[in-house]
């Protein structure tokens, strides 16, 4: 996205939480491996107390409507390059929000707004976004569609699942806006640093722009 289009969208966002989100400064940094941290603790305390569950919850849907100017009302973005977060595992929102703070992915807008988040905040809305419903996507090619299912079936399936809504830490791709999921594939394929997974690098190697394209307009499809 470019970075006009950026700016003039974050400047129509509350004064108040403009400046919160500026002002905090990172702490976590130094981030550990997956499934340990200061975040993914506070999850599983969620998880296993539901009063705080749902305080987080309330606490998430507030942080989401300083979201919304992109990512939508609940989490359904109307911007091709923005991604669609509902539905999306809360887990996987978790580890890129972490990778976004300790610089394992890189988009300095998005770094930005989650290094001033806090850790109840990332919970929050983590369990907000996972809980929206998915709105379906524009009608795409049914032949492009059927390419894609074909290609799905057998390089993707195995890590995001037969209906491609993912696990804990994989991500769901079902109702995904294709030209974010074009976009992905092109920076794992190219391992520019914008994003970093060694299965997905390894994978999009043997991706040509037509398979992507195919496979991003499958998954798009999914409910
Ligand atoms: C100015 C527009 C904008 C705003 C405001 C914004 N985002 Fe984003 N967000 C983006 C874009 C663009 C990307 C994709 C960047 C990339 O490719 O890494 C993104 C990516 C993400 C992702 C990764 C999703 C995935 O599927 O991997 C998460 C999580 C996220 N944003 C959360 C948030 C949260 C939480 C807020 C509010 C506190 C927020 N964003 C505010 C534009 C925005
Ligand atoms: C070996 C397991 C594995 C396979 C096979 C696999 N993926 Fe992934 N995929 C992952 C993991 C893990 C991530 C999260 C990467 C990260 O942390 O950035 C991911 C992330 C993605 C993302 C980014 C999602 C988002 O919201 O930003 C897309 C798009 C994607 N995969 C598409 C595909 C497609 C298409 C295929 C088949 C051609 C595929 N993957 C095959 C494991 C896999």
């Amino acid at each position: 996205m470019n970075q006009k289009l950026r700016v003039s969208r974050f400047f129509r966002l509350p004064v108040a939480a403009l400046s919160a989100t500026f002002i905090a400064t990172c702490a976590y940094a130094q981030a550990p491996a997956v499934g340990t941290g200061p975040i993914h603790d506070r999850m599983q305390a969620a998880r296993t107390n539901p009063e705080l569950e749902k305080k987080l919850f309330v606490l998430g849907r507030k942080v989401a409507a300083v979201c919304a100017n992109c990512h939508g009302d609940k989490g359904h973005s109307n911007t091709e390059e923005i991604p669609v977060l509902a539905g999306q595992n809360s887990d996987y929102l978790i580890e890129q929000s972490r990778k976004y703070i300790d610089g394992r992915r890189r988009d300095t807008f998005m770094q930005g707004v989650l290094k001033a988040l806090s850790v109840d905040e990332i919970v929050g809305m983590s369990l907000f976004y996972a809980a929206q419903a998915v709105e379906p996507q524009p009608t795409q090619s049914a032949a492009l569609v059927e390419k894609g299912k074909q290609y799905f079936g057998k390089v993707c399936v195995a890590c995001h699942g037969a209906d491609a809504r993912g696990t804990a830490h994989m991500p769901r791709l079902a109702g995904q806006h294709p030209g974010y999921v074009l976009a992905t594939l092109q920076h794992f394929k190219k391992r520019d640093g914008i994003r970093s997974n060694p299965e997905m690098e390894s994978i999009t190697q043997g991706m040509s722009e037509a398979d992507m394209k195919a496979v991003a307009a499958y998954v798009a499809a999914l409910p």
